[in-house]
């Protein structure tokens, strides 16, 4: 019999509020108690899911005895501290990426969850497109040989950098790599499983969004352990009139006996209309100041919403991860080390661009505080 689910929800905005939504959903999960600071929040995402516990206060929500299961979808900047209260209790998490936006806190709470023993996911949600699964399933069944060169570009509406900084006047560590990018690093570590980065050396340029206190793009070039080269660029400045509501993603993965050419960029479904279509990230009411006619259908990561339900790869990942905490199957989850692998990746590519030179890899939380 699937373990009975009593979850909570710490953070109620955007991705909370989808990932809750799903919960009702799955016959598993009988019990939902949610918590957000701004207690508005929380009470629109519990009446709107029926929830048996709404707060404010996230010792409140942990010391309910139905709890059995925690998602933190808190903001970038804010999921430290829901994390270690809600490790006391040892139960599996969900956590959204990235795992911290501070290196050294970051390496502190992996060892919390690795001292509970816990079986923490990050929400790299983009592992769950059924295009990147079945190509690392090539991948691993050795389809195009062994893999040499690696080559990933991602494109994204500046509506996010916009929506997500203004959330907070914290920004140092809110870069291209850091809050977006590293979805695609995630993606293409993920695909190379097993090969490790050894060095990196990246630019950057903040010419469109320097005066947000963030940058446009970050491109970079990884060498790894056994020479494969990877490049690795992102530009998050695209106009917010750009037809991609949130992320274009194309990969090239070329191996000894064949290649894998990915086109993630929703190119292929477009609407264009002389009414303005909906923005893509619109986090804490957030709309873009010019109307948007034309959409590539799918750009939206988390999916799109049709019949009042969400279809997409962030119903696939979290309906996956309740099956996998009530029936313990295997499922494809970034863990909290490949989350804090990411991190520490993300942020020295930003530490190479800052320094003019290449990083070599791995590298300690420490020197990137430095
Ligand atoms: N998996 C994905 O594909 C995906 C997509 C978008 C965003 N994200 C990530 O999800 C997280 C949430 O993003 P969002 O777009 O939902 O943001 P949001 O701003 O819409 O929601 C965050 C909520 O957290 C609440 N909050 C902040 N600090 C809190 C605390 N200490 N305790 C309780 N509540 C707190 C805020 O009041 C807000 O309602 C971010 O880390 C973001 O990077 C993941």
């Amino acid at each position: 019999m699937p373990e009975r689910i009593g979850l909570a929800v710490i953070g109620c905005g955007t991705i909370g509020r989808i990932r809750a939504q799903l919960a009702r959903e799955f016959p598993a999960v009988d019990w939902l108690g949610l918590c957000d600071v701004d207690l508005d929040t929380a009470k629109s995402l519990g009446e709107d899911t029926k929830a048996e516990f709404v707060t404010d206060d996230l010792d409140r929500l942990l010391s309910r005895p139905e709890v059995n299961a925690v998602i933190v979808a808190t903001a970038e900047n804010e999921h430290v501290e829901p994390i270690l209260a809600a490790a006391d209790l040892g139960v599996p998490m969900m956590i959204e990426k990235p795992l911290a936006t501070d290196p050294v806190e970051s390496k502190r709470v992996l060892d919390r969850l690795d001292e509970k023993g816990i079986d923490a996911v990050i929400g790299y949600t983009q592992r769950f497109r059924r295009r990147f699964l079945t190509a690392k399933q090539k991948i691993v069944d050795g389809v195009i040989g062994e893999v040499t060169t690696v080559v990933t570009r991602a494109f994204m509406n500046r509506m996010v950098p916009i929506a997500t900084l203004r959330k907070t006047d914290q920004r140092s560590n809110l870069t291209p790599m850091v809050v977006s990018g590293t979805h695609s690093l995630d993606l293409c570590m993920w695909l190379m499983e097993g090969k490790n980065p050894a060095e990196v050396y990246a630019r950057s340029v903040d010419v469109a969004l320097g005066e947000l206190g963030t940058k446009d793009a970050t491109l970079g070039l990884f060498t790894m352990d056994d020479g494969t080269l990877w490049s690795m660029n992102i530009s998050w400045a695209l106009p917010t009139v750009w037809p991609g509501s949130v992320y274009g993603l194309e990969v090239g993965i070329v191996g000894t006996k064949g290649v894998i050419d990915i086109e993630d960029t929703h190119r292929d479904t477009i609407v264009a209309s002389e009414l303005p279509q909906g923005a893509g990230y619109t986090s804490k009411g957030y709309a873009p100041a010019e109307a948007r006619h034309v959409d590539f259908i799918g750009s939206y990561p988390p999916g799109d919403v049709a019949g009042g339900l969400l279809w997409g790869p962030m119903r696939t990942e979290t309906i996956s991860w309740f099956s996998r905490i009530s029936t313990g199957i295997p499922t494809p989850h970034a863990t909290a080390h490949d989350g804090h692998r990411n991190l520490l990746l993300t942020m020295a590519m930003d530490l190479s661009a800052r320094r003019g030179r290449p990083v070599e890899l791995p590298i300690e939380p420490e020197e990137l505080v430095e």
